[in-house]
């Protein structure tokens, strides 16, 4: 008997150290260890034999069950941590790979010539006002001068809009320029007034490398006691000077606005050929980026200022125009057609 148990044991000592995984290790127990067991057998076999062999049975017995019991215990320890372990193994993350490049998004170039024209105006303590695109005829027209019928309507080619409301004060249109918030502004404010106004206008026309028919404006207005051309004059040169440098020079040229007296034109010298002539200012050096004037007396007057103590000068300019000179951008539908190639340029 006391055979049959080493051998039992080694048996099952050697079959244990085989066993690799969880489940053969339970079968393992109780075909060793279990009710059924061979060593259970044995034990109840003991009721047959003198007492001290059964006492020196009995010993060796309980021998084998420990070391068995402490055997498996330790086999099933060892396999549980080789499982863990093969499982963070699997799941391993090497922290010290470099990281995959983050794609940030990044401002539109013609954002970014609107807020550097617009900061430069509020350094001259300009206020930003919008107003809005869907507009009356009679603030986009109208009340600036351009009667029903003025030839100078046809400068400006127009998007009418559709009004079901018969009762309707007049006609509604895209706005074709933001000068509509000279008067909005005079309507709501008492001078002095300074603002400029973003905004996105809309002409009915043909699109090419240089004309959209959506785009956006900046119109400036100030109105105060004792303003003069000298003043407009000041204020768009410091303007000038901020956007694109203070080594550019400016030229003022008289042009005709129903909305301005006098009116004008401004232009910066050309930074392609510093003056000498090329393509881009087509020979004169110069390159025009906005209309600019002293807000016409009857524009006042129609708003119900006093013509004759007040005087302003306004200006209307295209962040595009002045984000193309910028950055050197060669065709104003590139704005718009969503290229990434393009937009990613602009990084910050
Ligand atoms: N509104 C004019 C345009 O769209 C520009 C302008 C604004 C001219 C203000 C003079 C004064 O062409």
């Amino acid at each position: 008997m006391i055979e049959q148990l080493e051998e039992l044991r080694a048996r099952a000592l050697e079959e244990l150290g085989r066993i690799d995984d969880l489940t053969r290790i339970e079968e393992w127990r109780v075909s060793y260890l279990g009710r059924r067991s061979e060593l259970n057998q044995i034990l109840r076999g003991m009721g047959t034999l003198t007492p001290s062999d059964r006492r020196a049975v009995g010993q060796i017995a309980n021998d084998v069950k420990s070391v068995l019991e402490g055997e498996s215990a330790a086999r099933r320890a060892q396999i549980e941590t080789m499982l863990r372990q093969a499982e963070i193994d699997r799941e391993h993350v090497d922290v010290t790979l470099p990281p995959r490049p983050m794609r940030l998004g990044q401002w539109h170039p013609l954002t970014m010539a609107t807020r550097d024209i617009i900061s430069a105006f509020r350094t001259l303590g300009y206020d930003i006002v919008e107003g809005p695109e869907v507009e009356w005829e009679k603030y986009n027209f109208e009340m600036l001068n351009i009667p029903a019928e003025h030839p100078a309507r046809d400068v400006w080619d127009t998007f009418y809009v559709k009004t079901s409301d018969g009762a309707s004060p007049g006609k509604m249109l895209l706005r074709t320029h933001t000068s509509p918030m000279q008067v909005r502004v005079m309507e709501r404010r008492r001078p002095p007034i300074r603002v400029v106004v973003p905004g996105r206008a809309y002409r009915y026309e043909a699109t090419d490398a240089t004309h959209e028919s959506e785009f956006y404006q900046i119109e400036g207005l100030a109105v105060d006691e004792h303003l003069t051309f000298a003043d407009l004059k000041g204020t768009l040169t410091a303007f000038a000077h901020a956007i694109f440098g203070p080594e550019r020079r400016t030229r003022f040229r008289v042009d005709f606005f129903p909305f301005v007296e006098p009116g004008a034109e401004m232009a910066i010298d050309c930074h392609v050929c510093r003056g000498a002539g090329c393509r881009l200012c087509k020979s004169s050096g110069w390159i025009e980026i906005m209309g600019a004037g002293m807000v016409h007396p009857k524009v006042l007057e129609g708003v119900g200022y006093d013509s004759a103590s007040y005087s302003g000068f306004a200006f209307g300019m295209g962040p595009e125009r002045v984000a193309m000179l910028k950055y050197g951008i060669d065709d104003i539908r590139l704005f718009k057609n969503n290229d990434l190639r393009f937009l990613r340029q602009f990084a910050q």
